[in-house]
């Protein structure tokens, strides 16, 4: 089912709900990272690009606060309004609508209708497209004129206060600002977002949903960023200069202070210096079009995050290792926050079917469960359309 099938699906369940048509619709993709695993929180570089995998939003504007939303992935209805304290998927509808009414200091009120199928827990980025599509059908309903950059913001605070995770800017910028068949190269610091043409003729993007999503994904999340802030605090009275994060840190510098950091402090300033200049060398090599170069990076990504990160998991690992087997792969790695999720792989045109079998085989054996293969094409972001029937 492509959008078009989605936007149909949840302007019908629109009409059936609440006996009217509604009058903006709103998509927003999931994403894949290709290189800069855990930098984005570590004003870093990223290299993102969203997939064609949509969180869809049906919407009509209320003026009395009252927030009802449907949705139809869960089979679940909520009444709300803002500013509520909610519970699963409607703390994301009511916490961005919440972060919203704040930031216009208007009430955003709304019945709003929810479909989609960026596959969910599976570190695609699902929350953020929630997140992304229910402020374009709040902004577009509402005609606030908030602009794809402030909605990328403001969800991201969502985000954060909602759900309690200290997580970086990455994947709401992705989920709305990304431009069809590009990538992004993201400057978590400044925030100057640039589009590189992903070269969609020279490799396709498998990803590889593990099917387990470990305990951790949250508490050790917030423990990598503490631990990156102990680093960027230890490195800042030893270095002869200001360091407000690792930004501010090279790789020789982690190398001639390893004495100053406690060991798994070094391993991960480690990871994030030398993941930031991955990802720039990513973008450059995505730039020219040298996906051999691009894999190696992508390889590398994997391997720093494994051994020095400490996000990955068996699982991760098994799926990673069972790619580099095949020819016809550019490169592989743990995609999203870790511990459970997904990989992504880049693999040569046309050889996706033997790869997918291969690592079908390997994981079933090694795992003794099924992964889920889908094959991705580079998605653009946010997109609002206004119904005339509205
Ligand atoms: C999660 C977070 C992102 C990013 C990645 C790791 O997906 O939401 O902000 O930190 O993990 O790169």
């Amino acid at each position: 089912m492509g959008y078009r099938d989605h936007q149909q699906e949840v302007t019908a369940t629109f009409a059936d709900r609440y006996g009217e048509h509604p009058a903006v619709v709103a998509r927003a993709p999931g994403r894949v990272n290709l290189v800069g695993g855990h930098v984005d929180y570590n004003d870093g570089i990223v290299l993102p690009a969203a997939i064609d995998r949509w969180t869809v939003v049906a919407a009509r504007p209320r003026s009395d606060g009252r927030l009802r939303a449907h949705s139809t992935h869960m089979d679940e209805s909520v009444d709300a309004r803002i500013g509520d304290e909610v519970d699963g998927w409607a703390a994301y509808v009511v916490g961005t609508a919440t972060l919203l009414a704040d930031a216009v200091d208007e009430s955003v009120g709304a019945d709003l209708a929810i479909d989609g199928d960026v596959p969910l827990g599976a570190g695609l980025s699902s929350s953020a497209s929630l997140e992304v599509a229910i402020a374009g059908a709040l902004d577009g309903a509402h005609d606030l004129g908030l602009g794809e950059r402030r909605i990328a913001e403001l969800c991201w605070e969502a985000e954060t206060e909602v759900v309690g995770v200290d997580c970086g800017i990455m994947d709401q910028f992705t989920s709305a600002l990304a431009h069809p068949d590009h990538a992004l190269r993201i400057d978590c610091r400044s925030r100057e977002v640039d589009s590189v043409p992903f070269v969609s003729e020279a490799m396709g993007l498998l990803v590889v949903d593990t099917n387990v999503s470990h305990d951790l994904a949250d508490s050790g999340y917030n423990d990598r960023v503490r631990e990156c802030d102990e680093a960027v605090a230890a490195l800042d009275e030893v270095l002869d200069r200001r360091v407000r994060s690792l930004r501010d840190v090279t790789p020789a510098d982690v190398d001639a202070h390893i004495d100053d950091l406690t060991p798994p402090l070094a391993r991960r300033a480690r990871h994030v210096t030398t993941e930031i200049r991955r990802a720039e060398a990513a973008a450059d090599a995505l730039a020219r079009g040298d996906v051999k170069t691009l894999g190696e990076l992508v390889w590398a990504s994997h391997r720093s995050l494994r051994d020095d990160f400490e996000v990955s998991c068996a699982e991760l690992d098994v799926v990673v290792d069972a790619f580099h087997d095949c020819d016809g792969v550019y490169g592989a790695r743990m995609v999203g926050g870790g511990w459970g999720g997904s990989v992504v792989a880049l693999v040569q045109p046309g050889g996706a079917e033997a790869v997918t079998e291969h690592v079908e085989a390997r994981y079933r054996s090694a795992a003794g469960i099924e992964c889920d293969v889908y094959e991705f094409d580079v998605a653009g972001g946010l997109a609002v359309e206004t119904l005339t029937s509205g």
